[in-house]
């Protein structure tokens, strides 16, 4: 099969890195990718939002099956537009991909069909919302309703703060149209766990567990970032927890898509909180989570491209899904001053130097004349699989002091207890 992948960062380089085994496959595209994915892909110049672009490729090179990492692409609609030309496509249509495009969307689906979520109103107006902020308890979220590449979620710790976040999501437009409509909600507390998931219209089959490290400092210090490190499986699962999760969340999640007529395929990444081992959702995602997706392919056993093609068809059954007991872990370097202000262009050198059984997935890098070059503010995720987490935490820390770009950034206590 001919297979083009969508996207240029970790997460890409990891699908690309487990489609690459499977015998099924005969020539891999990724546009645009990047400096790690072109040694395994040809890599060919279109940007993410470049629908028309993507799809006219698609076509003119007869790809079989076109997989899409990001979410852009997602909410406007390319696996639509690929699917009206009889291209085959992994991730959902944009009637699914609306369970990330827009947070209220999601959160009258959760309330509609009784998936524990946070309580929360939705506002059209900022006079309004400001005026309601009493009836919320302190800290309270704001969120923008639509795609703010994750920074759109603000935690406020005063009503004051709540107001500036209001005004400068709906009034000042911070994060553009994303903005005309925010979503006011009640914080949680518990433990953060991911859950991606593969659907196949019919379908809701959990992959892995995965924790994710959110914040750009140890100790969940600093901004919010796309994600810092990650492990799998998230130790804080449990048979009971499994079961609470599959009754209240999976299978009404799934009653609801069908109820609705929403037949969605792809992955359904659940971001939960937890707490007594009961859990809530704090929001669907639509695609393949980053850096989660680079500690859950090492560990899929079973070939990907047959669970794309069953998830496309409509029969991938929990049988289709194996996976290694080792643990995996991955961190990620950033570039110094991410996830705000950061320089790019600057040499990475070391990447030949680590043990073999070090796996470095590529974000933000691309290739300047022989040299590889930072591209981005995640740049690079060290992976490693261990027989017990620690194994595999201390493989990965053993091996960064090779590799080496200026300002380079990290968490020292990813998968550390
Ligand atoms: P979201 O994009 O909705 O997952 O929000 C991004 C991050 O903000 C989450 O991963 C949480 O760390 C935090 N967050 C979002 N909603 C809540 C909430 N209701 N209570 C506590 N933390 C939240
Ligand atoms: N790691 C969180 C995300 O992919 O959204």
């Amino acid at each position: 099969m001919k297979i083009l992948v969508v996207g240029s960062g970790a997460r890409e380089h990891a699908i690309c890195w487990k489609l690459k085994q499977s015998s099924k496959l005969s020539k891999l595209y990724c546009a645009p990718g990047n400096a790690g994915i072109s040694q395994i892909a040809e890599c060919i110049e279109i940007k993410v939002d470049k629908l028309k672009e993507i799809v006219e490729f698609s076509v003119d090179s007869k790809i079989d099956l076109v997989v899409v990492g990001p979410e852009i692409p997602l909410v406007a609609g390319l696996v639509d537009m690929l699917n009206e030309k009889g291209i085959k496509a992994f991730g959902p249509v944009k009637s699914g991909a609306k369970f990330e495009g827009s947070k209220s969307y999601s959160k009258d689906f959760m309330k509609k069909h009784s998936i524990p979520s946070a309580r929360y109103e939705v506002y059209t107006d900022s006079e309004k919302a400001i005026g309601d902020l009493e009836k919320f308890n302190i800290p309270l979220v704001v969120k923008a309703d639509g795609l703010a590449a994750g920074k759109g979620v603000i935690i406020c710790e005063t009503r004051k703060e709540a107001e500036e976040a209001i005004k400068s999501i709906m009034d000042k437009k911070q994060f553009g149209d994303a903005g005309n409509t925010v979503v006011i909600e009640e914080f949680l507390r518990g433990t953060e766990a991911s859950l991606l998931c593969f659907v196949d219209g019919k379908n809701i089959i959990p992959m892995e567990s995965a924790r994710d490290y959110k914040k750009a400092y140890d100790g969940d210090k600093g901004l919010n970032t796309g994600g810092m490190g990650c492990f799998s499986p998230n130790t804080i699962f449990n048979v009971e927890l499994n079961q609470y999760i599959k009754k209240n969340i999976l299978d009404r999640t799934l009653k609801g898509f069908l109820a609705e007529g929403i037949n969605f395929k792809g992955v359904l990444f659940i971001g939960l909180i937890i707490k007594n081992n009961q859990a809530k959702v704090l929001e669907y995602n639509t695609r393949f989570g980053d850096p989660e997706t680079e500690v859950v392919l090492p560990r899929l056993k079973s070939d990907l491209i047959d669970i794309m093609l069953k998830c496309i068809e409509g029969n991938l059954s929990e049988d289709d899904l194996h996976w290694e007991d080792d643990n995996c872990v991955t961190l990620v370097l950033a570039s110094g001053g991410y996830p705000e202000n950061y320089e790019k262009g600057k040499e990475i050198t070391g990447l030949n130097k680590v043990d073999d059984d070090i796996i470095i997935f590529h974000g933000g890098t691309k290739l300047y004349g022989n040299k590889t070059v930072t591209d981005g503010g995640r740049v690079l995720a060290v992976t490693a699989m261990g027989n017990t987490l620690e194994e595999a935490r201390n493989k990965v820390y053993k091996n960064i002091p090779k590799i080496y770009f200026e300002k380079m950034q990290y968490r020292t206590d990813i998968a550390k207890f």
